[in-house]
């Protein structure tokens, strides 16, 4: 597997949305102030964004809160002398990679189903040839309506339009149901999923481990690390983003589009992975795996004694990148991580070769701020090809869109060098 070197491809795994036009349209609904949110992930993943807001949605929020999250001017009159001589709906329409309606109110979702448009959102909407994503927000009984049905079904069967599906859960008003905007980072996920290129992950079935796994001691106790998950949720964003079949299996829970597979125990990730490894296409180890665990877990919480020590014995759990090394077909990529305090370089080049790994990530936990629980780290990567690479200090998206670089190179090198199965 050879690494991609250049500076441009390291560009576009800081920033995989750059040189991409979102115009994210706001209509007036309570979730209105979550667009917010999106605006400012959208414009941290590189996306030029430009705010336009119906009447309504200024209710709720204010124009300049998002002209400060997108750092572009916002846009809501259709009629508007201060504008260029070319009209702001046929500027915005033909420069935008793709329109986001975040939140869409059912009149919104109405008017683009008939083809109306009589403001600023909507006549840009049906000047565009962007795709057009939309994100429902509204209270169960209106998005329940036979009306809104049926105008969501024509947009769904119109080219070019895709909805995000709402939630179920409480609304603004205080009623239960499916209504609730889909979760911010659902929305940037897909926004990027359609906006990355190529989808180069497509179809492909891709298992990522997170966080640290928790051996009991007693139903108080267990023996845990620093790991927080983070590196495994990245990775997992960012093999979605890129149209991969993920699952996630992390002992920290967190609400994705994707399945997550809660687990507590070593044992229970093994479950967890041997139970799909067999059809996937690659797994990714971010996990820090306890390697031992008490031999014996006391049923009640263990009592002070009089004597000052207490002696735990410990046993050694299953290493479960060893167990799958061993295994694992011609067709899968392993890539596991290897969070060293010395000797980065050799320890990991070490576990490479004896857990029969494709790639290892090798981190330095020593170094303050950066791997367990920061939402940065600076790695090293070797490949079992020889092939080495330094990732300086930067997001762990970042880190996770390098190694969604690398999975797809080496899919890429399978299917044009066929290997047995
Ligand atoms: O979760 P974060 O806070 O974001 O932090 C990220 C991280 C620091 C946890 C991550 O970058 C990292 O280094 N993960 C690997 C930690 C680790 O357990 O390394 P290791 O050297 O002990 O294990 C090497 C590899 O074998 C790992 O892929 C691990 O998942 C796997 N392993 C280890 C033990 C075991 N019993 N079974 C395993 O499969």
């Amino acid at each position: 597997m050879k690494h991609s070197k250049n500076d441009e491809s390291l560009e576009a795994r800081i920033s995989p949305l750059a040189k991409k036009t979102i115009v994210l349209g706001i209509s007036g609904g309570i979730a209105a102030y979550k667009a917010c949110d999106i605006a400012s992930r959208l414009r941290q993943a590189g996306a030029n964004v430009h705010a336009v807001m119906t009447q309504s949605a200024k209710e709720f929020i204010t124009p300049l809160t998002l002209q400060t999250m997108t750092r572009n001017p916002v846009h809501c009159e259709q009629f508007d002398t201060a504008a260029e001589w070319k009209p702001e709906h046929i500027e915005l329409a033909a420069k935008a990679d793709l329109i986001l309606v975040a939140p869409a109110t059912a009149n919104i979702i109405g008017k683009l189903a008939q083809g109306i448009c009589d403001d600023l959102l909507t006549t840009i909407i049906l000047a565009s040839k962007a795709r057009i994503m939309i994100a429902p927000a509204m209270n169960p009984r209106m998005l329940e309506h036979p009306a809104t049905q049926r105008n969501l079904n024509v947009l769904e069967n119109i080219y070019r339009y895709s909805i995000i599906p709402p939630e179920v859960g409480e609304v603004a008003c205080g009623d239960w149901g499916a209504g609730k905007m889909a979760q911010v980072e659902t929305i940037v996920a897909e926004v990027t999923a359609e906006l990355v290129s190529g989808r180069s992950l497509a179809g492909r079935q891709i298992i990522i481990t997170g966080g640290g796994t928790r051996e009991p001691i007693d139903p108080v106790r267990f023996i845990g690390n620093r790991s927080s998950g983070k590196m495994g949720v990245a990775m997992a964003d960012a093999a979605y983003s890129r149209g991969a079949d993920v699952t996630l299996i992390s002992t920290v829970e967190v609400d994705r589009p994707y399945p997550v597979v809660h687990v507590e125990t070593a044992f229970e990730m093994q479950e967890a992975v041997e139970s799909e490894f067999d059809n996937c296409d690659a797994l990714v180890m971010t996990a820090a795996v306890a390697d031992f665990r008490p031999m014996a877990v006391s049923a009640q919480k263990i009592k002070k004694t009089e004597s000052e020590d207490i002696v735990l014995e410990l046993t050694k759990n299953p290493d479960i990148l060893d167990l799958l090394g061993r295994v694992k077909k011609p067709t899968q990529v392993i890539i596991g991580f290897a969070a060293e305090s010395e000797e980065l370089l050799s320890n990991a080049a070490q576990k490479l070769h004896r857990k029969n790994l494709d790639v290892i990530v090798g981190n330095d936990i020593t170094v303050p701020d950066i791997g367990f629980g920061s939402d940065e780290n600076a790695v090293v990567i070797l490949s079992a090809d020889g092939g080495k690479e330094n990732l300086p200090r930067m997001p762990k998206r970042a880190i996770a869109e390098h190694l969604c670089d690398l999975l797809s190179e080496r899919f890429m090198e399978m299917e044009e060098a066929p290997v047995a199965k």
